[in-house]
């Protein structure tokens, strides 16, 4: 999920890019590896080289253009940033109530990281998942155990699981 965000961002920098002259191309614009969830938030350097490059491809746009870029700009910074707070969240709950079975595989749980055990399920379409989840089946416990985690901590964790698991 992070991943698909940073790729539109970076694909958003690529394509605006395209009509900078080489020598003001940003450092940011070159390829650079999808970065782990610490990273994503410890170090938002690439946010600077955006603003650069949003700056520029401004200049010169009538006022409609403009509007509109920035309508998609602040769409695509808020789905970027609930997209961290989600994963962010995810990894936390996950490590404290459910990694001691989905990091083992203790029994038969499928274990995070595992893409053929996770493969079936799509981040987009995880209302199964999360029933089962929530509700638990077999040696899930109900919420992994936790009865103070909310249905939306229980989808973070499932979303952490199925992204760590592509
Ligand atoms: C006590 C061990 C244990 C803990 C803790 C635990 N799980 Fe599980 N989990 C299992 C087992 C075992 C299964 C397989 C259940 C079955 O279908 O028999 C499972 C299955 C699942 C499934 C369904 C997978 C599928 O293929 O249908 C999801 C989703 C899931 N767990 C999420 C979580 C989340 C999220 C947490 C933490 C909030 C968590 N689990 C904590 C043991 C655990």
């Amino acid at each position: 999920m992070i991943r698909n965000v940073w790729l539109i961002a970076l694909t958003a920098a690529l394509a605006i890019t395209t009509g900078c002259s080489k020598e003001e191309a940003p450092p940011a614009a070159s390829p650079t590896p999808a970065p782990t969830v610490e990273q994503a938030v410890e170090k938002p350097a690439p946010k600077a080289a955006m603003e650069h490059v949003m700056d520029k491809a401004h200049q010169g746009m009538d006022e409609k253009t403009h509007e509109a870029m920035q309508t998609a700009h602040e769409g695509i910074k808020d789905a970027h940033e609930t997209a961290i707070a989600t994963m962010v969240t995810g990894q936390k709950i996950y490590e404290k109530t459910c990694a001691a079975c989905h990091n083992t595989g203790v029994a038969g749980a499928p274990k995070t990281g595992d893409k053929a055990a996770w493969s079936a399920y799509s981040a987009e379409d995880i209302d199964g998942l999360l029933q089962v989840a929530i509700t638990g089946a077999g040696a899930m416990p109900p919420r992994g155990g936790n009865p103070d985690l909310s249905d939306e901590d229980v989808r973070a964790a499932v979303i952490y699981i199925l992204d760590q698991s592509r």
